[in-house]
């Protein structure tokens, strides 16, 4: 059995680690050893460089995409390759695509830019599925919990700028990408995305 990488992307406040770990309990009752992570933060200096990032003086956004862009070099090389290497489930929250909709498209340092600099950063390791859980910003404020970090402080057009970036991602790779409203049941959703990791197992022929 070959080793599997999934991506959760999406705005602050989504429900990316909830669906995360739902999946990854279904992966576990499948007898699957299944490695859940997260960017920023997914090693020891991964943590240091997020509460930097999230937390520490402003930078400029180039400052910024090269923050995120260190933390995911070190956690592909640290955690992601290993586990894909032992057959491993991974999955991430958050991955490449956040850097592309928020560095790219939130602070318009463009998609391709962004892209590009974090395929060097990968050595071009993509998801084989990632799951975009697609939210209207709208209903951010009553979601998100606690003191608003630097990225959910940078304002409503800011975050209309990076939802329109993953989407439009998702739109260009349709083949890994699958789109969810986020807004519907937790339960629903859970279901949707397990019938669609289960297709693409079947495609690949390893369900
Ligand atoms: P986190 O608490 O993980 O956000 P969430 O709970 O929404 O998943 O904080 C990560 C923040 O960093 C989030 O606002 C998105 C942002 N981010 C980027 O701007 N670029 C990136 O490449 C990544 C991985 C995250």
């Amino acid at each position: 059995m070959a080793g599997l990488f999934i991506s959760f992307e999406g705005g602050d406040g989504a429900g990316k680690s909830t669906q995360l770990a739902r999946l990854a309990q279904w992966f576990r009752e499948q007898g699957r050893e299944v490695v859940t992570t997260r960017e920023p933060g997914g090693t020891a200096l991964g943590n240091q460089l997020r509460d930097l990032v999230l937390h520490g003086e402003d930078v400029d956004e180039r400052t910024e995409a090269l923050l995120y862009a260190t933390d995911r070099a070190h956690h592909v090389a640290e955690v992601i390759r290993p586990a894909l290497a032992r057959d491993a489930v991974v999955l991430t929250d958050r991955y490449l695509d956040s850097s592309v909709a928020y560095q790219g498209g939130g602070r318009g340092l463009t998609a391709e830019r962004v892209e590009e600099l974090n395929l060097w950063a990968v050595d071009g390791l993509l998801p084989e599925i990632t799951v975009l859980l697609d939210l209207d910003p709208a209903h951010l404020p009553a979601r998100l919990t606690g003191a608003p970090d630097r990225l959910e402080r940078a304002g409503a057009e800011f975050h209309a700028r990076t939802r329109a970036a993953f989407l439009e991602r998702a739109a260009a790779h349709p083949d890994r990408f699958v789109v969810i409203d986020a807004a519907a049941p937790v339960e629903e959703i859970a279901a949707e995305i397990r019938t669609h990791v289960d297709a693409a197992l079947a495609r690949r022929g390893t369900a």
